[in-house]
């Protein structure tokens, strides 16, 4: 017989095993709101879709939630820790200062949630000192693109993504195939040199940020991942540059725009003969990168395109200095980019070194640049042979 296992012991062990948080809710007997906090929340099957988690049998919440026989899982975000403490006391006053709306069936939805899965109680099993309630997902999305919240030996945490992907939209899943394989070679970057690595391509007309490696600098968050952009001067110069037809399209696009502060061909032409593209910090940068943030990411609406574009347009000197090497010129050094050939030549993505410390000298620059360049050349010759994959316009044309 082996020994019987002690509950601390029980405890201290299977709190090694990282969850996220839940706040599994759903409407009391007198409709008002009820929840509780679930680090027991899975995915059972996709066919029939069924989610379960497991609430203590003396838990009050769960004894409404099966007599209600249907239940919403609020997936939190890294930011709602407050809102799993709350779910995870005893009482009436969960919902005390949190804003939440109807689910399509009628159940609390927390405002700001990493995702929400509506279900009705499919079946539930003895396990225990608690039960297991499978549900049905009768509805379920995910409108909010940020981190969650993790809870791990009795503490709360947040997800250090060594990268992130963008989600699959329908236009970047060739795009997507071939950022995976360099994802790897983009955290290897990252971790070396202490920089955030981004991937992006030219899709369509926009610019999209596939993939980020690393910790992004001076506290941004991951959530630009997927970030799209008007591909047009002075921006991703770097994904044209090594193609004639691609460079005369991005300037076509640029429109004759009387504040235009830069001349595209000028900017080509640098970053063909330097192998790189670079960008230094700005006023007018900083304005377009605070006002992007968010409302850039899935496409961009028509109203917000042309906002953007505005912003792009001031853009000017801080895009591809051509006297960088002047020691009379000392330049905050943004990030540097450099193209990613495919095994036809094609550019099909940029890989760029972002948030170089402000203090970083040109010969360290010089340093960026040469690990960078080594991480597209492992890229390229990792990246499949898509030859017929031109089916995706890859816009960077040919070396
Ligand atoms: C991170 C975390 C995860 C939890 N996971 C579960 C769980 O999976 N099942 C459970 O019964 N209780 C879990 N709890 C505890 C419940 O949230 C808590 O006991 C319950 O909400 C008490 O209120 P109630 O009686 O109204 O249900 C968890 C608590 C925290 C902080």
């Amino acid at each position: 017989m082996s020994e019987p296992i002690d509950p601390q012991h029980f405890r201290h062990v299977l709190g090694h095993f990282p969850t996220g948080v839940a706040a599994v809710t759903s409407c009391g007997d007198t409709g008002g709101p009820v929840g509780m906090t679930v680090g027991s929340f899975i995915s059972v099957s996709l066919s029939p879709p069924l989610v379960a988690f497991l609430p203590g049998k003396q838990s009050r919440t769960s004894a409404t939630i099966l007599r209600n026989g249907r239940f919403c899982v609020n997936v939190l975000g890294a930011h709602q820790e407050p809102a799993s403490r709350a779910f995870a006391t005893g009482g009436d006053r969960k919902f005390d200062g949190l804003d939440w709306t109807p689910s399509p069936g009628g159940l609390p939805r927390l405002d700001n949630a990493v995702a929400w899965i509506e279900c009705t109680v499919d079946a539930v099993h003895d396990a225990g000192d608690h039960d297991i309630v499978i549900g049905r997902v009768t509805s379920l999305d995910a409108p909010e693109p940020s981190l969650p919240l993790l809870f791990f030996q009795g503490g709360y945490g947040r997800f250090a993504p060594l990268s992130l992907a963008a989600a699959g939209e329908a236009d970047l899943v060739e795009h997507l195939r071939l950022v995976d394989v360099a994802r790897p070679i983009m955290e290897d970057l990252a971790e070396r040199n202490r920089v955030e690595c981004l991937a992006s391509a030219a899709v369509s007309e926009d610019i999209v940020l596939l993939a980020t490696a690393g910790t992004p600098a001076g506290g941004r968050t991951y959530s630009r991942v997927g970030q799209r952009l008007p591909h047009i001067p002075p921006l991703g110069t770097a994904l044209v540059a090594w193609s004639e037809p691609a460079t005369q399209a991005w300037i076509a696009r640029a429109g004759d725009t009387a504040t235009r502060q830069h001349d595209p061909q000028q900017l080509v032409d640098r970053v063909r003969a330097r192998g790189w593209s670079v960008a230094t910090w700005s006023d007018s940068l900083r304005k377009l990168e605070s006002s992007v943030d968010d409302t850039t990411l899935h496409g961009l609406t028509p109203h917000g395109r042309r906002a953007v574009r505005q912003l792009v347009d001031q853009l000017g000197s801080e895009h591809e200095p051509d006297d960088l090497h002047d020691p009379n010129q000392h330049y905050r050094i943004r990030s540097v980019s450099v193209p990613v050939f495919d095994a036809r030549q094609r550019v099909v993505m940029q890989l760029t070194v972002d948030g170089l410390p402000p203090d970083a000298a040109h010969a360290d620059v010089d340093l960026y640049v040469t690990h960078l360049t080594h991480a597209a050349e492992r890229v390229s010759r990792a990246l499949p042979d898509t030859g017929q994959a031109a089916s995706v316009p890859i816009a960077g044309g040919h070396r």
